[in-house]
């Protein structure tokens, strides 16, 4: 009998509570409305990936309206040597910038589509609770701008894309016009007890695909417009084989003398979208101390996981603690597209060596 009444127990207790968010109250239940026309505004300053913009991980006050700038930009990029696309950008890096707020802010978001572009661009987050993600109301023409407000309801880490419709929507996707935003809780992370936890610093890495055309002598084709390649582009992506898989838009962006770095003892939090395609993500050397599936932060984050799925359109959150000094891979583990296509990182680690965790017992040598 006390065998069958200890699982129930359990189950009660910690993961037959799924409906209920990490502070008790139902999914369903909607936050106390505030009057966003009361509210301070604060406008947040966007920085290229891997780094995010200046936050604080706990929420000061009241929800506050934040207020960020995207501007499209279309420009020719050298994704790979000798290899040039028209890339389709948010303020110009592939992915876009990482928009930083806390769960019951809201987000007054300007999307800009300079006179100098070809193409009409929008912006789909989806934090956003809504029809189209802010899709439709963001939608500008060159030499139009637009501005949207929304309530950012969940906690967690979001896509945000480009999805001006039909076949411009993977196209501008898979040309670059990605990005995400973390909507932390108002008190923070915290750990698998519900333990508030920091972290010392964080990088945003996203996973992108090219679908990048070819001649008949096999060189990849370099186009004078954008639209000129779309066509060419259109018929690669159907064979949903991309040409590239790289992190941060261009190959090498975070290896060798672009490796990201930590010291022994920082607590990281890595963040990775993918915005068109599955992947699995690994650190080599290293595990998942705390993961949050799908990047919802209001589920209890799993511990120690060694691999964790990326979903074609989510963003993953993991926090590892370094424990080790080194130069630690971050890694797609389809390895294929790790090692032959470039879905890899690297993290520069200082600190000392602790040889308790690790240690070389005997080098490599004649077999006695
Ligand atoms: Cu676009």
């Amino acid at each position: 009998m006390k065998k069958i009444i200890i699982p129930v127990l359990v189950c009660m207790l910690v993961s037959c509570n799924q409906s209920k968010t990490s502070n008790g109250t139902s999914v369903f239940e909607d936050a106390k409305v505030e009057n966003p026309d009361e509210l301070e505004h604060v406008a947040q300053e966007l920085v290229a990936p891997p780094y995010l913009p200046k936050y604080d991980q706990v929420a000061s006050g009241n929800p506050v309206v934040v207020e960020v700038t995207l501007t499209a930009q279309e420009k020719k990029i050298e994704i790979a040597p000798g290899v040039k696309i028209w890339a389709l950008t948010f303020n110009g890096s592939v992915p876009g910038p990482m928009i930083v707020v806390h769960q019951n802010d809201y987000v007054q978001l300007t999307l800009i589509n300079p006179s100098t572009n070809t193409q009409a661009h929008n912006i789909d987050l989806h934090a956003v609770t809504g029809a189209m993600g802010g899709g439709d109301m963001s939608l500008v023409n060159p030499g139009q701008q637009a501005t949207f407000r929304f309530k950012a309801t969940k906690s967690g880490i979001f896509v945000y894309h480009c999805a001006p419709g039909g076949m411009m929507v993977p196209l501008h996707v898979t040309s670059g016009m990605n990005g995400a935003i973390m909507v932390l809780p108002r008190e923070g992370l915290t750990d698998e007890n519900g333990n508030p936890v920091k972290y010392d610093k964080a990088f945003y890495i996203a996973e992108q695909d090219y679908y990048v055309p070819k001649d008949e002598n096999g060189n990849f084709k370099e186009y004078d417009t954008p639209a000129a390649g779309f066509s060419d582009i259109a018929d690669v992506m159907k064979t949903l084989q991309p040409t590239h898989i790289i992190f941060n838009g261009i190959t090498g962006s975070l290896t060798g003398k672009n490796a990201l770095k930590a010291k022994v003892g920082d607590k990281v939090l890595f963040i990775t979208s993918q915005a068109n395609r599955d992947t699995r993500i690994h650190l080599i050397g290293g595990h998942a101390d705390l993961l949050w599936p799908g990047g919802s932060f209001n589920d209890k984050p799993l511990t120690n996981y060694e691999s964790w799925s990326v979903v074609g359109g989510s963003a993953v959150a993991m926090m590892y603690q370094f424990r080790e000094p080194g130069t630690y891979a971050y890694l797609n583990h389809n390895l294929i597209e790790a090692f032959l296509f470039g879905a890899v990182a690297q993290i520069k680690v200082e600190g000392e060596w602790d040889d308790n965790l690790l240690k070389q017992i005997s080098k490599a040598d004649k077999i006695k």
